[in-house]
């Protein structure tokens, strides 16, 4: 749809063109496309579902409180043994669980404490699913709902050959952003508390900012999604591992950046690479909502103890190199 939109402005300068790009995305976003624009008709379609979805949002709208920090998903890392550590080192923090794959939790409905129980302590808390099928993600979202998470996140960053290649899952999804719109739309039917996405940046080829940008636009039009953690770095689904898909990719924080931009009315969650007290102040003077910690945050625990301080500490507010973490800008 994007593309056809944007299609007649192709022979202007690319700087002008990209301006004038971002700005359809903002006033699609706010359904404010000047009167002088022909809307094709997908777009007038993406209109009025977004109005709906508006509607939709505002049941979630007095308990929306995206995270500042938090510690990101890990398999086999965040299980419910460590999130209990984690709540102890940091009062503060949101607390993401491990993936669960929606078949586990539709196929062990008479087990779900197994995958879903937590101890109340633990909030905030956010379950993380992982799926494809879109009556298995909304039936899991509906077991969900009964234990009470704090939000609820669908993993589109994943690049294991499980799950991304003969799963068809994680960060493949962002080669569909429709059905990601849809998926969370369903999920967000389904339980009373807000729903998030986990994605990279992009894969493979597909790695462009106006990609990005289409998949964000898609999902927070077809949903009421107003919260995404970006991992600033893109997937390569050439048979490298998981590990080297967290290494080999370069961060690209500028993406970041530019999203904080041009979606003035989301949340964005910056993930990757953090390793330091200085990047995460250095993140926040340059307008980051919230940042995420990895493997930082399992391996580095005492900066957890640290971030609860900076976050609740004017004191600690200040310390950091004075670099932006990102110098490089869109
Ligand atoms: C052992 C391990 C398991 C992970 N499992 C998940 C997962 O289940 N879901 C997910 O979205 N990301 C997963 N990730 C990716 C992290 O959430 C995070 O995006 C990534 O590690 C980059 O952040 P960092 O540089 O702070 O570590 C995993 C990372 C590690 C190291």
């Amino acid at each position: 749809m994007l593309k056809s939109c944007v299609a007649w402005l192709t022979p202007l300068h690319s700087n002008v063109r990209d301006n004038h790009q971002r700005r359809m995305y903002f006033h699609l976003l706010h359904g404010r496309l000047p009167q002088s624009r022909k809307i094709c008709s997908h777009a007038r379609k993406l209109k009025a579902t977004k109005h709906k979805n508006q509607l939709e949002g505002v049941k979630h709208a007095g308990r929306y409180h995206p995270p500042w920090f938090s510690v990101a998903p890990m398999m086999e890392f965040t299980d419910n043994h460590y999130r209990t550590l984690a709540r102890i080192i940091s009062k503060h923090s949101w607390l993401y669980t491990e993936m669960v794959v929606a078949e586990t939790i539709v196929h062990q409905q008479h087990n779900l404490d197994r995958f879903l129980a937590f101890p109340s302590e633990q909030h905030p808390i956010v379950l993380q699913l992982g799926g494809s099928n879109l009556d298995n993600l909304s039936k899991a979202a509906e077991l969900a709902n009964n234990y009470g998470y704090d939000e609820i996140n669908l993993n589109c960053g994943c690049p294991s050959g499980k799950v991304a290649g003969h799963g068809c899952f994680g960060v493949r999804l962002m080669l569909d952003p429709k059905f990601v719109g849809e998926a969370m739309s369903a999920i967000a039917a389904k339980c009373d508390v807000p729903v998030s996405v986990k994605c990279r940046i992009g894969l493979d080829d597909h790695d462009s900012y106006n990609e990005l940008c289409e998949f964000i636009y898609t999902v927070a039009s077809l949903s009421p999604t107003k919260h995404f953690i970006i991992h600033a770095r893109k997937a390569l689904l050439n048979g490298i591992t998981p590990a080297e898909n967290r290494k080999i990719p370069p961060l690209k924080y500028e993406y970041y950046f530019g999203l904080l931009r041009d979606f003035p009315e989301l949340q964005f969650t910056l993930n990757g690479g953090i390793t330091s007290i200085g990047q995460v102040n250095a993140a926040r003077k340059q307008g980051a909502h919230g940042v995420m910690l990895g493997r930082a945050a399992y391996h580095k625990y005492e900066l957890s103890v640290v971030f609860d301080k900076i976050a609740w500490s004017p004191q600690y507010a200040c310390l950091g190199s004075g670099f932006p973490l990102c110098s490089k800008m869109l």
